[in-house]
């Protein structure tokens, strides 16, 4: 029989990962069927267990329900505790609802693996402090880089995200106008570029050495990348890679199977 996957959001039309994980699931032959499922915004609940209930394997979720995910679940992977949001759900053979979180894996694979990018030593910037950021952090210390940096526009928010890793010295939290000095990485977590905006940021953060990563991705250079190329940086890289890395994480979580990335994200990248 067919097995059920799906992502839930809202909206969820607009959502890649329907066609990322057909093309993994016929690449690795695997018989399964992945859907988008709108929940109202006031259903989430309700959606994910009559989707488990009529046999559902597994669904991702996507904005606005991470975090409420993250509380659904009984068991959660050391990674999605962290997080503070899940974005893969299945259940296990005790019927229990599991959780992970597989978007920081996916942003240090895609910056790793993907462009060949070494963290470990270097000095790096993390631009945001909401649940975008607080998902990748624990991933992005594990590469023990010399230095993370979190600069925000409420620097309170980021100074709660160096709380959740006592004891680690290489972390600290910034406001944007204490920013000084270059960085080998920068990583745009904001979602200031939705709205076409760019952070109020000193251009000598980035240097030609150093490599820029937009979390965001479009069919046109982000906003934040278009200022970085404009400061000279070495290289600036959107989050398509990172989309498709955390799909293939979840896909490898429920089917044991980790599939390969490169033709997908070629797919996408020709679509726009
Ligand atoms: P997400 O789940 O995508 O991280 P979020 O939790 O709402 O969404 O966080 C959005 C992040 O983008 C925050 O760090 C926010 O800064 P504040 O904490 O000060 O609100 C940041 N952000 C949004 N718009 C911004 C802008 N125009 N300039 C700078 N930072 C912005």
């Amino acid at each position: 029989m067919t097995d059920l996957y799906a992502v839930v959001g809202h909206p969820v039309g607009h959502s890649k990962s329907p066609k990322i994980h057909a093309q993994f699931a016929v690449a690795t032959a695997q018989d399964m069927e992945y859907t988008a499922i709108q929940a109202p915004l006031d259903g989430f609940v309700p959606t994910v267990t009559a989707f488990f209930d009529r046999g559902g394997k597994g669904l991702n979720v996507t904005v606005p329900f991470k975090q409420e995910a993250w509380k659904l679940c009984q068991i959660r992977t050391a990674g999605a505790e962290t997080a503070g949001a899940v974005n893969t759900l299945w259940r296990d053979a005790e019927g229990r609802l599991c959780g992970d979180n597989t978007d920081g894996c996916g942003l240090i694979r895609d910056i790793t693996c993907n462009h060949q990018v070494v963290l470990v030593g270097k000095r790096v910037l993390v631009l945001g402090a909401g649940g975008a950021v607080r998902g990748i952090l624990q991933p992005l210390l594990a590469e023990l880089p010399g230095e993370v940096v979190i600069a925000n526009r409420t620097p309170g928010k980021a100074e709660t995200l160096v709380d959740l890793f006592p004891g680690v010295t290489n972390l600290r939290a910034v406001a944007f106008d204490q920013l000084a000095g270059a960085f080998d990485v920068v990583i745009n977590g904001t979602s200031a570029s939705l709205a076409g905006d760019l952070p109020p940021l000193p251009s000598e953060i980035i240097t030609s050495q150093t490599v820029t990563y937009d979390m965001m991705y479009g069919s046109d250079v982000t906003v934040f990348n278009a200022w970085a190329q404009s400061c000279g940086a070495n290289r600036c890289l959107d989050g398509l890679g990172m989309l498709v890395e955390q799909a293939a994480e979840a896909f490898a979580r429920w089917r044991g199977v980790r599939p390969e990335t490169q033709d997908v994200l070629a797919f996408l990248r020709a679509l726009g």
